[in-house]
């Protein structure tokens, strides 16, 4: 990245008021605005920043040289929006909050989303488009797929991997070297001992399935 990176962050609901005070923080980053997929909210304001209209604007010269940061919370529509970010030709930007932790060597994906205060030892990966929460902590060697979301205060121990978009969920917690399949959805507050498979819904603890199988 240049010295000083110019980022428009897309969405203007709860996540991306969370993403959007990230990026105002982050030293090297100039926030131009925020883009969201309903165009009534062109010309309001997302705390301190223009919503500049829907995705079309990102056509316009001026953003050529911007990135992107796709902060819309469900995975299916951060997904489609960086699809369409993608074919008006603008890469992507990662946000790292000022105290989050990432340990030497940790990968972060294109426009992955690292909030207040989480923790990512090292080996770790976090994939494209990927959120790690408030005060998630991603424990050494953890694998965190594309569009996956660690929500806050959620615990993943040691090598854990979690599939692509799968959510685990509200102050959950993975044994280490358990593997969560893709768009598998771990309920708030879980323990999960034990593999879960892709898709799959569980919840409890320690964690049982609730819907899937
Ligand atoms: C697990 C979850 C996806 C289930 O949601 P749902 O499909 O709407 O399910 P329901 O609320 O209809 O509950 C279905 C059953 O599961 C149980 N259940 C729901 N969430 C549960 C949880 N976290 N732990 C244990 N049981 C749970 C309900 O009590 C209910 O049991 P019953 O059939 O015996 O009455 C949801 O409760 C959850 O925890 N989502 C995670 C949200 C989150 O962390 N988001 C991040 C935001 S930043």
């Amino acid at each position: 990245m240049p010295e000083s990176q110019d980022v428009v962050i897309y969405g203007a609901g709860g996540h991306g008021r969370v993403v959007l005070d990230a990026a105002l923080r982050v030293p090297g980053l100039r926030v131009v605005g925020v883009i969201d997929d309903a165009s009534t909210l062109r010309g309001q304001r997302l705390l301190t920043t223009e919503i500049l209209g829907d995705v079309s604007v990102l056509s316009e010269p001026r953003f050529r040289l911007c990135r992107v940061v796709v902060a819309i919370g469900d995975p299916a529509s951060r997904e489609a929006a960086a699809a369409r970010v993608a074919a008006a030709g603008l890469g992507f930007a990662a946000i790292v909050h000022p105290t989050a932790f990432l340990a030497y060597g940790v990968s972060l994906g294109e426009g992955a989303m690292v909030l207040p205060m989480a923790v990512v030892h090292t080996g770790g990966s976090i994939g494209a488009h990927a959120i790690v929460n408030t005060g998630a902590i991603v424990e050494h060697d953890c694998r965190v797929g594309d569009y996956a979301h660690v929500a806050p205060g959620a615990r993943l121990g040691g090598g854990v991997i979690v599939g692509r978009a799968a959510l685990v969920g509200i102050g959950a917690s993975i044994l280490p070297g358990v593997r969560v399949g893709e768009c598998a959805v771990v309920g708030v507050g879980a323990a999960v001992i034990s593999d879960v498979r892709a898709g799959a819904v569980v919840g409890g603890s320690p964690a049982r399935i609730l819907k899937g199988s």
